[in-house]
């Protein structure tokens, strides 16, 4: 993956190089910032008013105070200068707590931070790869509901997926599956899904909210409640819902394939149709 040429830095349009933060902002000493990533497709940002939203709850969650009525604007103007107005993206929006003299508690005065950028990239109608994962302890902190910067716990988890040749680590609390370390999960089970309630242990995903309401939409019942890691190998059908990967095929556990195989078994299918005609 490449680095943007210009990103945008506090509402000013730089290029890459040129643009520099202090080595005092909160969010590299103590990664007291939030971010949000969306992605644009067809020349149109996907569903960026719950991305908006979602970015305001988490500023709301660290009490950090930060207009965001200039964002869509600021996107809009760093696409245009990037020349990507018509090409399919990802936008990464960061905002931290801003510079001030290394102490924990908030400093009265900071001035946010805000950093924008964005990267070409293809996303297909249908994600047709099809993942191995692995499962861990999930052994985040209990506010994982903030979209928030400190994500040390979900690297270490993805970098042991990586070690495990796999793509994602599904992440276990209290006997039951969260999330991924990025995305959410969900199982299929005698044709009902199951994916773990919105609360303070998971990320509420703009995808997984999709797809609960693509549930709904398609009469398929939907439980949000943590499916149990004992019944693990009952399961018919898995997958992964998130911005970049969309809905994504759970293959193999642990090394254990799903009876689908490589393919995508019936209900993830019909979810994947529908969620491809929403983009
Ligand atoms: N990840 N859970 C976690 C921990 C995540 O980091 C993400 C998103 C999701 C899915 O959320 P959404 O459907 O809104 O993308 C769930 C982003 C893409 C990232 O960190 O790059």
């Amino acid at each position: 993956m490449n680095f943007p040429e210009k990103v945008s830095l506090n509402g000013e349009i730089l290029n890459t190089q040129e643009a520099k933060i202090s080595v005092f902002d909160r969010g590299f000493l103590f990664g007291d910032g939030i971010y949000e990533v969306m992605i644009q497709v067809n020349g149109k940002l996907f569903h960026a008013q719950e991305h908006m939203s979602r970015l305001q709850y988490s500023l709301k969650e660290i009490e950090l105070n930060y207009d965001i009525s200039n964002l869509k604007k600021e996107i809009n103007n760093l696409l245009v200068v990037s020349e990507l107005t018509t090409q399919d993206c990802l936008i990464y929006i960061q905002i931290t707590r801003g510079v001030a003299p290394r102490k924990h508690a908030f400093p009265k005065d900071s001035v946010p931070t805000c950093l924008i950028y964005a990267l070409p990239k293809e996303f297909p109608k249908i994600n047709n790869s099809s993942y191995n994962v692995v499962t861990q302890n999930d052994f985040r902190w209990a506010k994982c509901h903030i979209k928030m910067t400190s994500l040390l716990g979900n690297v270490l988890a993805n970098q042991f997926a990586t070690e495990n040749d796999a793509y994602e680590t599904l992440l276990i609390r209290a006997g039951v599956f969260t999330e991924a370390s990025h995305c959410n999960v969900f199982f299929v089970k005698d044709e009902i899904v199951y994916t773990h309630p919105a609360n303070e242990f998971i990320l509420n995903g703009i995808t997984r909210q999709l797809v609960v309401k693509l549930c709904n939409d398609l009469n398929i019942e939907l439980r949000e409640e943590g499916y149990p890691v004992n019944l693990i190998k009952e399961i018919d059908e898995a997958f992964l819902t998130g911005t970049t990967t969309q809905v994504g095929v759970i293959v193999k556990i642990n090394n254990r394939v799903l009876p689908n195989g490589e393919s995508a078994g019936p209900i993830t299918k019909r979810l994947q149709q529908a969620f491809s005609e929403l983009l």
